[in-house]
């Protein structure tokens, strides 16, 4: 099966079963660089097993992956853990920062892990930390920082490698509307800056409206939704 044409990450008929519950049946799938993407959907409809599926970490039943050209499937699982480290970037709902380390320290942290020395590693940390309007809490720890400013200190290690696809899933969904709002502009400010896709898991309308397109999941379908803006 061929991608549609300029695709960056793109996937055809996934079907993904869990026992006797069907996750993915026949999702669609397709991103161009530097887009944004908003995947939405009820609860169980499958959008977090799709981006799984997409990140290479969780391998569908049946159906096509292809990241920038090349199949998903048939690559080793060196080289699926490698593109995860040096091309995606993640951001779940709860940051998921390392408690015992200072925010500076994990944004840097993906770096340090691809071999980059402290110094260098945390200047560019802190580079990031400064676009997301955190680098004031560089030296804090995560549980001394609150729910908006956390998810932004993981939005800023998620891009940190300059990674080609960022995904979220849910990355505003603990916050009240204006930190969600705050933190929404500046992962898309900061991921069009960076030309990075995103692969945005939401639920809530005002989140996807940050989006330049919608893919709506439903019982492990997805159909574009023309936007009309
Ligand atoms: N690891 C798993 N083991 C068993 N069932 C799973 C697993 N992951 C997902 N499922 C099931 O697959 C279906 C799709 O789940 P998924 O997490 O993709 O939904 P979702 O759209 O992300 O929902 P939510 O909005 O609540 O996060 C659900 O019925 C869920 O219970
Ligand atoms: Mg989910």
């Amino acid at each position: 099966m061929t991608p549609p044409p300029g695709s960056l990450l793109a996937a055809e008929n996934l079907r993904k079963a869990y026992g006797p519950t069907t996750a993915l049946d026949g999702a669609e799938f397709s991103i161009h660089p530097g887009e944004v993407v908003a995947v939405m959907g009820p609860s169980g409809s499958g959008k977090s097993t799709l981006l799984h599926c997409l990140a290479g970490i969780v391998t569908p039943d049946s159906g096509s992956i292809t990241y920038d050209g090349r199949e998903l499937s048939t690559m080793s699982d060196a080289r699926r853990s490698a593109l995860r480290r040096s091309e995606f970037g993640f951001v779940f709902q709860f940051g998921q920062l390392v408690p015992e380390l200072t925010c500076v320290e994990n944004v840097a942290l993906p770096l340090r892990l691809n071999g980059t020395p402290r110094k260098e590693a945390e200047r560019t940390a802190l580079a990031w930390m400064a676009r997301l309007e955190v680098d004031d809490l560089a030296r804090k720890r995560p549980g001394e920082v609150s729910g908006g400013q956390g998810q932004r200190v993981a939005v800023a290690r998620s891009l940190v490698t300059g990674p080609r696809v960022l995904f979220a899933d849910e990355p505003t969904g603990a916050l009240d509307s204006l930190n969600g709002e705050r933190v929404m502009e500046l992962l898309t400010e900061a991921a069009r800056s960076a030309n990075a896709a995103v692969v945005l898991v939401t639920h809530e309308a005002r989140v996807a409206a940050w989006s330049d397109r919608e893919i709506v999941v439903r019982d492990g379908r997805s159909r574009d939704m023309e936007r009309l803006v």
